[in-house]
């Protein structure tokens, strides 16, 4: 199956058709396995998710995730950690069992092991449903910066300062604050994934999107990698579709 890529009527409708989407996987899956990700799109979609759950409509009790990234040296009680965002964001408000919860643990001793079993964890639950991603300004998904190959796995990387300028708004607005390493699922991590689910809005990642679904396939865009998967769908707004429909219209003429 090509690509699905849905353009919403705006964006509150983006994250809408979002979290239906993860909704209808956790509602529909015998043993759903979510793959998560953290960042500012994703807010507003486990919000949803949260009043889905409050309103007595989703229950997560069966439900097991694994976050797709973490910081290396931030604890998961740090305010600026992906595990505390999740907590924040969506665990601490669900009834989600905490056996059921992984997110890498970015103080973990031995990194490349922490990342081995992570990855042996994965497979444990019979592999990844479905994942779902952002996009970063360098292209990333999760943490997997410019250039990583289409078959890494789960591990230790180095932050692009493009990233770390993206993420400073936790990091009291400093790019410099922002840890210079994270532990990220690999591309090929993620492409085993059953099916992908990307959400990007807003017009600063229209360029990028536009790269990403029409440029090269490329280990310096893994998001391009996204287009190798056979259940892959994007959800855009319009101002993250922008330049993609630009450039789709000029090349079909
Ligand atoms: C975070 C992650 C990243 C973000 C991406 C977009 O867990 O996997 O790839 O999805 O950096 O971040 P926002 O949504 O903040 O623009």
């Amino acid at each position: 199956m090509p690509l699905n890529v849905i353009i919403a009527p705006d964006t509150a409708s983006a994250f809408q058709q979002a979290a239906t989407f993860l909704a209808d996987h956790i509602r529909g899956a015998a043993h759903p396995v979510l793959g998560l990700a953290t960042g500012r799109t994703m807010e507003s979609i486990y919000a949803l998710l949260v009043s889905d759950h409050q309103a007595g409509k989703l229950d997560f009790s069966q439900l097991t995730s694994f976050n797709l990234d973490e910081y290396v040296g931030l604890s998961p009680t740090d305010p600026r950690s992906y595990r505390h965002y999740m907590q924040e964001h969506l665990f601490g408000h669900v009834n989600m069992r905490p056996e059921h919860v992984h997110v890498p643990d970015g103080t973990a001793s031995d990194l490349v092991a922490e990342c081995a079993a992570y990855e042996a964890a994965i497979q444990n639950e019979g592999g990844l449903g479905l994942q779902l991603l952002g996009i970063g300004e360098t292209g990333h998904i999760g943490f997997n910066e410019p250039p990583s190959a289409f078959d890494t796995r789960t591990r230790p990387v180095t932050l692009d300062d493009v990233t770390r300028r993206q993420n400073a708004a936790m990091f009291g607005g400093q790019p410099g604050a922002v840890p210079h390493t994270a532990l990220t699922m690999g591309v090929g991590t993620i492409l085993e994934a059953r099916e992908l689910l990307l959400v990007a809005t807003g017009s600063s990642k229209a360029r990028i999107v536009a790269e990403a679904l029409l440029g090269p396939l490329t280990p310096d865009i893994s998001a391009s990698a996204i287009r190798l998967h056979a259940n892959c769908t994007v959800i855009l707004d319009h101002e993250a579709a922008a330049i993609w429909k630009q450039q789709k219209s000029a090349s079909n003429l």
